[in-house]
């Protein structure tokens, strides 16, 4: 990997937090605020992360999202072994404060040590009391700037559309300040999938997020235990890709099957071998499940 050619890629981030303090609402602010911002605002066409593109020290970056609700994905993922976010926002609702699933989202984190934003969330009610957010978090190491820390608390109205542009500084900050965020474009892809489904039309579909390398039209890959050619890709949306980059997020057609969650995919130069090792892995699952189900069985007759 040394004499590998490494180019700055976007960091990938994901929206966390107690239900109803706003992920959902962050997450349509920050899109919103961005395809009014100049892009010709198509149809929207969901796949489970989108990019944007944002002024951020007098240069454009791009920040990936990941769409996916809550920290049920993050960890479903992780559990497979896949880390695919750079940060996590964390959102906060400043009415509410923190509360059980605020502290479970910044567990998980933490413990796969991914570095947190703060967002400050429905400052623009009555009861709002961001300061009291602040400091019910520095009791779980996290301690605001302005508290003598290094964690970047930003207060926002999702729903007024107030301090987002200020997120988007805080997760390019918070990049910049501790991560290396640079891959390789110029060799065969691999990365996660973030989700997929079977579409009436189209077969498997599923949304992967390019980790290294360039995926393009045409390439062989694996997802799991699902294999294909890449058949067509899209973006958020809609519009065909033809090759995507380390922390893109596109749809995929062509896949065998449904990929799960946190598989991680890779190109595989030859169509055999691509279906070769996805018939191994099934097998695998299949005889990891009969010895399980085996096994259950000697028990009971024994009991
Ligand atoms: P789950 O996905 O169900 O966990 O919820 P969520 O965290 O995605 O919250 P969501 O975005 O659905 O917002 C929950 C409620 O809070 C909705 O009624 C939103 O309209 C409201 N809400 C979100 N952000 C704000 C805000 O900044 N101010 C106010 N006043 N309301 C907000
Ligand atoms: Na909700
Ligand atoms: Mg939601």
């Amino acid at each position: 990997e040394t004499d590998e050619e490494l180019v700055a890629r976007p960091p990938v981030v994901t929206v966390m937090g107690h239900v109803d303090h706003g992920k959902t609402a962050l997450l349509d602010a920050i899109r919103n605020a961005k395809v009014a911002a100049g892009e010709a605002g198509g149809i929207t066409q969901h796949i489970g992360a989108y990019q944007v593109i944002t002024e951020h020290e007098g240069i454009e970056r791009a920040i990936t999202f990941i769409d996916t609700p809550g920290h049920e994905a993050f960890t479903a993922m992780r559990a497979r072994g896949a880390q695919v976010t750079d940060i996590a926002i964390l959102v906060v609702a400043a009415d509410d404060g923190i509360m059980p699933q605020t502290i479970e989202a910044l567990n998980h984190a933490q413990a796969a040590n991914v570095p947190i934003v703060v967002a400050v969330n429905k400052i623009d009610k009555p009861g709002a009391n961001p300061q009291k957010v602040r400091q019910q978090l520095t009791e779980f190491g996290l301690v605001a700037e302005e508290y003598g820390g290094d964690v970047m608390f930003v207060d926002v109205s999702a729903k007024q559309g107030t301090g987002i542009q200020e997120v988007l500084n805080a997760v390019l900050l918070t990049a910049d300040a501790g991560l290396d965020m640079r891959a390789n474009p110029d060799k065969d892809a691999r990365g996660v999938a973030i989700e997929a489904r079977l579409d009436k039309g189209r077969g498997a579909v599923a949304t992967v997020l390019i980790q290294s390398g360039t995926l393009n039209v045409g390439d062989s890959i694996v997802a799991g235990t699902a294999y294909g050619r890449v058949r067509a890709m899209a973006d958020e949306n809609g519009v065909p890709v033809l090759a995507a980059t380390p922390s893109r997020a596109v749809q995929v057609q062509g896949l065998s099957s449904v990929p799960r969650a946190g598989d991680t995919f890779l190109v595989i130069q030859e169509d055999r071998t691509a279906r070769q090792i996805a018939e191994k892995r099934e097998a695998a699952e299949r005889n990891a499940l009969l010895a399980k189900a085996r096994k259950r069985i000697s028990l009971e007759d024994f009991t």
